[in-house]
């Protein structure tokens, strides 16, 4: 789908769409069309009961007197608190709205905005288009039959608008974090037979090596030698060896990097504690971390974004086999601290200890940011609205609270607590990877991952075992959503970029 930005004007021909307020219903372009069309704008209104407010449409089909196909107008609700988000979701509305009829071509018409609206006209057009375009999104790869594919018939969605040059430069800017949120669904909904720990590195570095991120693939081999033996202990029972991917963006020298970790676990079948089949295929997305993170940089790159991030993603499958980690298994990690693994299943915290240590070491980080679905706890928690996070640093914590509530990829922050941390104490290492009690999952997790972080490095955990797959036994849940590409862009360029 092609997205431009024109002149305002009123087109003659395609779908034509408007945006109502319910403290201004009619904009002057609208109020010119429902006098050329006999006023069935204002009949339809009346008998649609509609009053502008968010959620409500009205949509006419091939009205008399007008080339035009169709027009629909929907509802904003008030202009006075329209925000970035707002037009987001009204462009996505918009675009599902019309998608499954057969036309082409799309325009949305915004007027001038008023001295009562939060936003500048431009910024409006601009974050609309955004939300059409993340609407867009269709993995169909794996379907067949044309009929059965869920292509959709727009070709080429229009704003007409003012500062139109403005807002396309805008755009472009949003464009490159939808490009990174596409990579991360791309990858999350690829199965687990064609993306596994080697396949998966070597995309990596086919998507963001030409970018000019430098990008460093570590096997096995590799992963044994740096003394990573909780990361190790995770894929011993598969037959698709792990995988350790590094990234550097480089564009900022005289700042320490911003460090971030991802889980890739590219299949989740519990190892030896073995998960119930129900739902277990849906484990496939279990590198939903990984996959926010690898298109985090892919976004960053495609931007120019004046930062330095170190990136590394953990990739290993989680299998039976006689050769995987037993519970009860003893492992050292690379911190030295050792580790009794009670559930092959909380293997994601296993990967991130050592990852996290790792960057540590090699990269002293100004912050390490650490995101993961990583407890079924989480889930529980806050369902699929609100990401947990996690951290050491409350001001950090709330500068990614902020990035969320603008891209609306919200994060809530929960406490950690020295009676969480004894908990993960272990009888006979120094650490357990479970506490075999359901009381507190996602702290607990949490309070296992902090103690591999350094006393003077910040640090932030974000769970997204919630957001990124939903809530699976709701049949309107979306699927798979690429959760973080949005809010860790953001948090990233308003934080840590460097402005000279
Ligand atoms: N990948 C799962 C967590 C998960 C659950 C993600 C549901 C997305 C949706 C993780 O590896 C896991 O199995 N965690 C265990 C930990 C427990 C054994 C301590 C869990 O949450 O049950
Ligand atoms: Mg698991
Ligand atoms: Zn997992």
């Amino acid at each position: 789908m092609r997205i431009s930005f024109g002149k305002h004007s009123l087109p003659e021909t395609g779908v034509v769409v408007f945006l109502s307020y319910s403290d201004k219903k009619y904009t002057p372009s609208l109020k010119t069309l429902d006098e050329r069309c006999e006023n069935v704008i204002t009949k339809s209104m009346k008998i649609a009961n509609f009053k502008g407010n968010e959620g409500e449409s009205v949509f006419i089909m091939t009205p008399a007197n007008t080339r035009q196909e169709a027009i629909l107008v929907v509802g904003m609700g008030k202009k006075k608190v329209a925000k970035h988000s707002s037009y987001m979701a009204i462009g996505g509305k918009i675009y599902t709205a019309l998608a499954k009829y057969n036309f082409r071509t799309v325009s949305v018409v915004l007027d001038k905005s008023e001295e009562i609206t939060a936003l500048r006209s431009w910024e409006s057009s601009a974050s609309l288009a955004y939300g059409a375009l993340l609407e867009s999104y269709q993995f169909d790869k794996y379907k067949t039959d044309e009929k059965s594919s869920n292509k959709q018939s727009i070709s080429h969605f229009k704003i007409m608008c003012y500062s139109n040059g403005r807002a396309a430069t805008q755009f472009a800017t949003y464009e490159n974090t939808a490009k990174g949120s596409f990579l991360a669904s791309d990858v999350l909904n690829e199965p687990g037979n064609v993306l596994y720990p080697e396949t998966y590195a070597n995309l990596i570095k086919e998507e963001l090596s030409p970018l000019g991120v430098d990008v460093k693939i570590f096997d096995e081999n590799d992963i044994q030698k740096f003394g990573m033996g909780a990361f190790y202990a995770v894929g011993r029972g598969s037959v698709r060896p792990p995988r350790m991917v590094v990234m550097h963006l480089n564009n900022d020298t005289r700042h320490a990097p911003v460090g971030l970790v991802g889980k890739g676990i590219t299949f989740d079948s519990g190892g030896i504690s073995i998960k119930p089949s129900s739902g277990m295929e849906h484990m496939v997305a279990d590198m939903g971390g990984s996959a926010a993170v690898i298109g985090t940089m892919k976004a960053l790159a495609l931007s120019n974004a004046n930062v330095n991030v170190i990136a590394i993603v953990g990739l290993a499958e989680n299998m039976p086999d006689g050769n995987s980690t037993r519970p009860g298994d003893i492992v050292t990690t690379m911190s030295g601290k050792t580790v009794e693994i009670i559930n092959t299943d909380a293997e994601g915290r296993l990967v991130l200890a050592d990852c996290i240590s790792y960057i540590q070491k090699e990269y002293k980080p100004r912050l390490v940011l650490d995101m993961a679905t990583l407890t079924g706890a989480m889930v529980t928690a806050l369902g699929g609205e609100y990401a947990g996070i996690f951290s050491n640093n409350d001001e950090i914590a709330k500068n990614l609270t902020i990035a969320g509530e603008i891209e609306e990829e919200k994060v809530w922050q929960l406490p950690l607590h020295k009676n969480y941390d004894v908990k993960v104490d272990s009888k006979r290492a120094d650490i357990r990877n479970s506490t075999n009690s359901r009381a507190a999952g996602a702290t607990t997790a949490a309070q296992f991952i902090q103690r591999f972080v350094e006393k003077d490095t910040n640090w932030i955990h974000v769970d997204i075992a919630g957001v990124c797959l939903g809530d699976w036994n709701d049949t309107n849940s979306p699927g798979y959503r690429p959760f973080g590409v949005r809010l860790l862009t953001n948090f990233i360029i308003t934080n840590y970029e460097s402005r000279q």
